[in-house]
């Protein structure tokens, strides 16, 4: 499973980056609003800058809800950098510009999927990811891993390439669940990726090892 980091925070990305195990970031407005990031040229800046400190796919979110609008937004943000992943919304025209863009070779993340028929419609437009968004499900009393699995099973029938994109991924035991359904890539924070290495046996024994070591 890849990991990708859900964020927009630049020291974030280089930490993640830097435990070698990161294949790629996931972003959105929100995310980029939370960074204090605005105007078009500032943004494009920091898409630029997230490319240069990571290897996989980077996600930019178009923020243009009509086909003409996202068809113009997606190939500027495609032509800023090769490792760019255009990300659009699960609506019309956002299936009609997934198609688009799939035509042409450039990649996609359909997002704000919350059904198995929004993931096989993305899927038939060509859509690179799909990111259905599992905490968002969840806190909404709603089984957000169960949907992962659906998707699995239909994508599955039918050997779509578009690749499961875990998404809104909210702590450790997230992952390790999306891991065991087959998800083909997770997004989610640093700390729900370093959870995975937590466990207190770990701590107690290399303490003992060490302590066991004066001896030596
Ligand atoms: O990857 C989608 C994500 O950014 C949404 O996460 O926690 O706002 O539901 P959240």
């Amino acid at each position: 499973m890849k990991f990708f980091i859900d964020t927009a925070n630049l020291d974030q990305i280089e930490e993640a980056q830097a435990l070698g195990v990161l294949d790629g970031v996931t972003t959105n407005p929100s995310l980029m609003a939370k960074e204090g990031i605005s105007g078009e040229a500032n943004i494009f800046n920091h898409y630029k800058a997230i490319c240069e400190l990571v290897d996989g796919d980077v996600s930019a979110e178009v923020l243009s809800t009509d086909f003409d609008g996202m068809v113009k937004e997606g190939e500027a943000l495609a032509a800023l950098h090769p490792q760019i992943v255009v990300k659009l919304p699960m609506i019309k025209d956002g299936i009609k510009a997934c198609r688009y863009f799939s035509a042409k070779g450039i990649k996609t993340n359909v997002t704000l999927v919350f059904s198995v028929g929004q993931a096989l419609l993305a899927a038939k437009a060509g859509a690179t990811y799909v990111s259905p968004f599992i905490g968002r499900l969840d806190d909404i009393s709603t089984d957000g891993l169960h949907l992962i699995g659906e998707i699995r099973e239909v994508y599955d029938n039918y050997f779509f390439e578009t690749e499961i994109l875990a998404a809104s991924v909210r702590h450790t035991m997230h992952i390790v669940d999306c891991a065991k359904i087959g998800a083909d890539v997770m997004t989610g924070p640093l700390s729900a990726i370093e959870g995975l290495m937590r466990h207190p046996l770990t701590d107690s024994g290399l303490a003992k090892f060490l302590e066991d070591a004066k001896n030596l």
